[in-house]
């Protein structure tokens, strides 16, 4: 523990005011608040009606950066995204006209109707932070982050995400429905308690920019990142958990491992560390990894899901 064990993180008020307004979304209030901390971005993924819309425009409401939405749609265009060059008579020059990705948050909703070439353009915003349009490149603002949606990808009229897309995103939450006590919640809540609209920002662009840069200052020893190449490569068959790779037909990439480094060391700083411990990675593995994997055709006839094999795969990895 450190000295700032006693002291709530900067972001304490973003996650507290969060979870006042999404009932029982916890780990996806963390998710966000870390994709925003480390430059991640965050696929959201559950049936309709659970919020998953309404828990981005809520962030998005308690941070007092740029904001963006975008409707994903099977006509939606590139350049709905990048923004493009207008013609304008009066000067008889071209003047570019920024897209929604030149803001700060976007909520890319039902990201999973947008056509391939929507979905490519944005892999460059989102693996680059930078956006080129003709034959100019343009930096993004930072903080940057990409919230998408969707619902799950059986469903018709939709593009699933390809390989590298899904990789570009940090996190892969997926949400359930509730029980029967959170639906209560819900009911009271939206019924005599929503108040979306007046709520107002609790942390700003500066204040996000310098916790951003604490948390890469977290500790990650050689053993905790020994454990985190031990997770990613069981993916690909390493190791005496790699048994579990028979059900899988891609692997994670080393973004996996990356992207798990990162987000763990956000989440130690959140809980008040200076270091990172293998259960901050363990937590976090299953909604880092399984975006990344796709199972072969032997698994999914048997009914198995990424999150199935990943559970398998840090149930029996060692941990040191
Ligand atoms: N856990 C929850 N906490 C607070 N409100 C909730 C919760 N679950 C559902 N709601 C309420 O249900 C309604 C639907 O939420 P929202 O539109 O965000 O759903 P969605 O998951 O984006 O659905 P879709 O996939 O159809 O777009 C909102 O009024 C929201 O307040
Ligand atoms: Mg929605």
């Amino acid at each position: 523990m450190n000295s700032n064990s006693e002291q709530l993180s900067p972001l304490a008020p973003l996650q507290a005011a969060l979870a006042q307004h999404l009932v029982g979304h916890e780990s996806l209030i963390e998710r966000l608040t870390i994709a925003l901390l480390t430059g991640g971005h965050c696929l959201i993924e559950g049936p309709p009606g659970i919020a998953k819309t309404r828990a981005v425009n809520t962030f998005s409401r308690l941070v007092a950066l740029d904001f963006a939405r975008v409707q994903a749609t099977p006509d939606l265009l590139p350049a709905d995204l990048t923004g493009s060059d207008l013609y304008r008579q009066e000067t008889g020059q071209f003047e570019f006209l920024s897209g929604p990705l030149f803001n700060q948050v976007i909520l890319v909703d039902e990201i999973n109707r947008a056509p391939p070439k929507v979905q490519s353009a944005l892999l460059e915003a989102m693996g680059e932070q930078q956006v080129t349009t003709g034959n100019t490149t343009r930096e993004l603002n930072k903080p940057f982050m990409v919230a998408a949606t969707q619902n799950p990808i059986e469903h018709e009229g939709t593009y699933p995400l390809p390989e590298a897309q899904l990789d570009r995103f940090m996190f892969h939450v997926e949400l359930a429905l509730p029980n029967s006590e959170h639906e209560r919640d819900i009911l009271n809540y939206v019924l005599d308690n929503d108040q979306i609209d007046s709520l107002q920002p609790v942390i700003d662009a500066a204040g996000i920019l310098d916790a951003m840069q604490r948390v890469k200052s977290v500790h990650l020893s050689p053993a905790v990142r020994d454990y985190i190449v031990r997770l990613t490569t069981a993916t690909r068959g390493e190791g005496s958990s790699g048994e579990y790779a028979k059900d899988i037909a891609h692997p994670s990439s080393p973004r996996g491992s990356i992207h798990l480094a990162e987000s763990a060391r956000a989440k130690a700083w959140l809980l008040g560390r200076d270091h990172v411990q293998p259960a901050d990675v363990s937590d976090l593995a299953c909604d880092v990894l399984s975006g990344r994997i796709s199972l072969n055709y032997r698994a999914r006839a048997e009914g198995k899901t990424p999150r199935d094999v990943l559970t398998a795969i840090v149930d029996n990895t060692p941990v040191v």
